[in-house]
């Protein structure tokens, strides 16, 4: 599967707290936000909690355990430093923390926060291009990670500059700085890492190959122009180049969502396995999540209702199926090489396919698919009992995925 060298494979050790951590993270998100109601507001600081809590602690937290096992792969050399990684871990841990409790209870631990979680991502940033500067391959997926990288810093930076002005220390136009830290983050970190590693991912698990990869490569450079017009219109205070720059990143997803498409017509593996089902209720959430962003700019940015429910079924049907489908192939297979592929050609050693829990993922699926409907529903029509009674389902559903993650680290064989 992962084609990389045992020389090449970070430590056992070095990459289940990202993963158990950014899980505790997600069902903690899943417990705080039945706290909310269907109408906040998302300048509140309350709200910003949640999202940093999600999107750090969970979607940041697992994408860097997931890239200290990918970097190899994808750049076919060993990292420069992998134990700086025993370092990037507690930093980002105790960062967020801070950060979550800055927004929640008072701004003063913004700053202290920000400057872990920011010096976290410096050391994480500087690993992958002193390992990019090791190989001389040009992929798509190597380009991604570079400029990803770029835009993490910038992006992180902005918002060390907002959580100074909240501390007090500065005074800088919050507002206008949110949308260059939000595009920076999401579009040019988040979704431009996604598209990357899903172009080795998704034909590696759908079993996929010789597919055009025209789309994908649009997408990344509309994306790429998306983040920089957002970031131009907001230090020229020109409305009109964010405009566009608004419009690029829609255009962006379009060509990726194809791209999607094409990669599936390829497929040669059809299982309706836990990753495959979760695969396609995240891709379909895109579209959606799309959709509903492209009402709210028709309402003329008036109608806030679409804005919420579109980011929420982005986070909570795309971000999440996204990572936690994986979860059940990655977690196996790093358990797999851990206490397995010692023992090949010695005695019996299990199938990836038996290391994880097929029961308590289906309850996992179910309960999370279940639960994105009605949450994302409850907000579009501002109905708080669905948007509570969404939220519900989908705590139970990280719950599930937190008893599946025990379950998958401590998987032994049966003549153990
Ligand atoms: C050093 C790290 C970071 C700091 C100090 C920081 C700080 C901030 C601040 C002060 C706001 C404005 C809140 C408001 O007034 O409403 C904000 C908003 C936001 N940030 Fe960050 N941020 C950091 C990292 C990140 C990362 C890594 C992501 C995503 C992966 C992210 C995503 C967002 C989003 C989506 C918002 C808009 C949410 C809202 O306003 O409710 N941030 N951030």
């Amino acid at each position: 599967m992962f084609n990389v060298s045992k020389d090449f494979a970070p430590p056992f050790k070095l990459i289940t707290p990202f993963f158990i951590s950014g899980v505790v993270f997600y069902i903690l998100s899943m417990l705080s936000a039945l706290f909310y109601s269907a109408g906040f507001d998302f300048r509140e600081l309350s709200v910003a909690g949640w999202v940093h809590l999600f999107l750090i602690g969970y979607v940041m937290m697992i994408i860097f355990g997931a890239m200290a096992q990918l970097v190899p792969v994808v750049l076919e050399t060993g990292h420069f430093s992998i134990d700086w990684y025993y370092l990037i871990f507690p930093l980002l841990l105790i960062g967020t923390v801070l950060l979550v409790a800055g927004f929640w209870l008072n701004p003063i631990l913004l700053s202290f926060g920000g400057i872990l979680v920011l010096s976290s991502m410096i050391i994480f940033a500087v690993d992958v291009f002193l390992t990019i500067k090791k190989t001389s391959l040009n992929s798509l997926t190597v380009k991604a990670v570079k400029v990803s990288n770029i835009f993490l810093l910038i992006g992180i930076l902005s918002g060390f500059l907002m959580a100074l002005t909240l501390s007090g220390f500065m005074g800088v136009d919050i507002e206008e700085i949110l949308k260059a830290h939000v595009f920076a983050v999401v579009g040019g970190y988040v979704l431009i890492t996604i598209m990357g590693i899903s172009l080795i991912l998704l034909p590696m698990f759908g079993l996929a190959h010789g597919f055009n990869e025209r789309a994908i490569n649009l997408a990344f450079k509309f994306m790429i122009y998306s983040v920089a017009l957002v970031f131009a219109g907001v230090f020229l205070k020109a409305d009109i180049i964010k405009l566009v720059g608004y419009f690029l990143s829609f255009v962006s997803i379009v060509f990726y969502l194809y791209q999607i498409f094409l990669i599936y017509q390829k497929r040669v593996r059809r299982e309706m396995d836990i990753w495959y089902k979760s695969m396609i209720f995240g891709y379909i959430s895109l579209f959606v999540s799309l959709l509903l962003g492209f009402l709210y700019i028709l309402s003329g940015g008036g109608a806030n209702n679409f804005l919420y429910s579109s980011m929420w079924l982005l986070f909570v049907g795309f971000f999440a199926f996204l990572i936690n489908g994986h979860l059940y192939k990655i977690v196996p297979f790093l358990v797999w090489f851990h206490r397995f592929s010692p023992l090949v050609g010695k005695r019996k050693v299990p199938m990836l396919n038996e290391m994880y829990p097929k029961k308590m993922a289906e309850f996992e699926f179910w309960f999370s698919f279940a639960g994105a409907v009605l949450s994302t529903l409850g907000l579009l029509v501002s109905n708080d009992e669905l948007f509570r009674g969404g939220v519900y389902l989908l705590f139970m559903g990280a719950l599930f995925l937190g008893f599946s993650l025990k379950w998958m680290l401590e998987f032994r064989s049966e003549n153990e």
